[in-house]
């Protein structure tokens, strides 16, 4: 019987190798996997991380859960099979940017721990930072940023993360941070000092 895979000739072993690219660029490529609730400050804190990183001369690259749903995923709803493939396809996408020696991070909700496993099994668990925003949902509800926590509350939205459908916390991430507690310089700090890199030089975060 054919299987998807019949007939396809993967042409990998004749491509440039990841090293290849990391010498070129001289950096190495990791995915920064964020994962919380909507309104928690993943974007946020990715999109300062960036403009940090770019600043310092590092080539990043922000896959976000809302951007990838108007465009890749644009056909993918909420329930857990379509939240299945919208993690499956970032992650397969993500791994291509990590090849490239790219540092990813990608901002998505990924609520439970089998999608996150998921990821990590895509990418590769030595590439693989797991960072939990863990800003409590009564933050995440107060601010309310896109009115989706108020429509989830009147039943105006189905399968809510946090509301109509589950949030799991990560058993053992790389690092934590409560958007309500932690300020956004210091976040873009701890990590930055995660991936190696020296916090001296003083920086003042830009919010785009
Ligand atoms: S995930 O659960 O599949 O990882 P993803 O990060 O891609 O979610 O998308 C989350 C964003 O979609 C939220 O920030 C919010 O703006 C929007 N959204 C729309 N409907 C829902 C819903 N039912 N649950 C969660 N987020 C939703």
């Amino acid at each position: 019987m054919s299987t998807p895979s019949t007939h396809i000739y993967p042409v990998f072993d004749r491509m440039l190798q990841r090293s290849d690219k990391e010498q070129l660029l001289g950096q190495h490529g990791v995915m920064l996997w964020f994962t919380g609730l909507s309104g928690s400050g993943k974007t946020t804190i990715c999109l300062a991380l960036e403009r940090e990183l770019h600043r310092r001369g590092l080539l990043c690259r922000v896959l976000d859960g809302d951007n990838i749903r108007t465009g890749i995923n644009s056909n993918l709803g909420f329930s857990e099979a379509d939240r299945r493939e919208n993690i499956r396809r970032i992650a397969e996408v993500g791994r291509l940017f990590v090849d490239t020696g790219i540092i990813t991070l990608a901002a998505f909700i990924s609520p439970t721990e089998e999608l996150r496993t998921l990821a990590r099994d895509i990418i590769g668990p030595a590439d693989f930072k797991e960072i939990y925003v863990s800003t409590p949902l009564a933050v995440c509800e107060e601010r309310d940023v896109k009115g989706l926590y108020a429509k989830a509350r009147r039943g105006e939205v189905t399968h809510f993360t946090g509301i109509s459908a589950p949030f799991e916390a990560p058993a053992d991430p790389a690092l934590t941070i409560d958007t309500s507690v932690c300020p956004l310089a210091e976040s873009v700090d701890r990590l930055l000092r995660l991936l190696g890199i020296d916090t001296d030089t003083s920086h003042t975060p830009t919010q785009p």
